[in-house]
């Protein structure tokens, strides 16, 4: 057995959950790394082992097929792995009207972005509860802040992500498990290709942060004992606007900063 605690991250092959894979290698943590990408997170998983002398397992998964949850625990089992930190990253948007986006991709959406997430924290944590330390680290968004017409289950998924996040903090006191929410702006990586965004006013009118500096501080914030964390001044601004402002006015602001395109 390694003496070294074991960080699951999901969406490990790109953006986010790489640098987050990366940071928490840098603090010591042997890595499972999970995403349909393999070759990705070989290469990715070699130049961890090499630079910090971490164990890594990759395994090739998409997280929406049918039992994917349980075929990766079991695989975990399998290896004799216990998850110490479960970092719930993978996730995608998409940009368009609700009546016109494609209606199976808004349900694997949800099924990424929400279930799978709760899904893995089921599985994973009551473990970390048992042996009493551990650690949840769930990505979601400052869209969890308001509504977000033009990406209507995307944001809705967000504000689900950090609901949940907010409420298992609260239960999961004086367990020795923390519970992190990350929740970053625009930042360099895959999504805005993969959403449609990356002409949006979103993305064009705010210089994304690098997906390293957010990892950091979202793996900073998990070590320190968790909390809600919001990279970048601008977007701990915006997401305190939205809580003050009505409902609506904010979710029309988010509907220009992605208008359909
Ligand atoms: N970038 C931003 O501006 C931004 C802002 C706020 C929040 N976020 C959130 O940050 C998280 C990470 O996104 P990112 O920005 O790093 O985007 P990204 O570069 O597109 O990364 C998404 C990751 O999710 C994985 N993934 C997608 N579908 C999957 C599936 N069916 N099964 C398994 N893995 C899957 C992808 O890997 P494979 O394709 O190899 O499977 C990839 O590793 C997401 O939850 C996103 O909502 C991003």
């Amino acid at each position: 057995m390694s003496p070294r605690p074991l960080a699951l991250v999901t969406g490990a092959s790109s953006g986010i959950g790489a640098h987050l894979a990366t940071v928490l290698a840098e603090r010591g943590h042997d890595l499972v790394l999970v995403a349909r990408g393999v070759d990705r997170m070989e290469a990715l998983g070699e130049k961890l082992k090499a630079a910090h002398g971490v164990a890594v397992h990759v395994v090739g998964l998409d997280l929406t097929s049918i039992g994917a949850g349980a075929r990766l625990e079991a695989e975990l089992a399998a290896r004799g792995l216990a998850v110490d930190v479960l970092v719930n990253n993978a996730g995608f948007g998409l940009r368009g009207r609700f009546v016109e986006l494609d209606a199976a991709r808004q349900m694997e959406m949800i099924q990424l972005n929400v279930t799978v997430l709760v899904d893995l924290t089921r599985r994973f944590l009551p473990g970390m509860v048992e042996r009493k330390r551990g650690g949840v680290l769930n990505v979601a968004s400052t869209a969890a802040f308001q509504a977000g017409p033009y990406m209507a289950i995307y944001y809705a998924s967000k504000a689900f992500v950090l609901s949940f996040s907010d409420a298992l903090a609260i239960e999961l006191e004086g367990t020795g498990v923390a519970v992190t929410c990350l929740c970053p702006g625009p930042t360099e990586s895959e999504f805005a290709n993969v959403a449609g965004m990356s002409d949006s006013p979103l993305f064009k009118l705010n210089a994304p942060m690098s997906a390293e500096e957010v990892a950091q501080q979202g793996v900073v914030s998990l070590l320190g004992g968790g909390g809600t964390v919001i990279p970048g001044f601008a977007n701990k601004l915006g997401a305190w606007g939205a809580g003050m402002a009505p409902r609506s006015v904010a979710a029309r602001l988010a509907a220009k900063m992605q208008p359909p395109s």
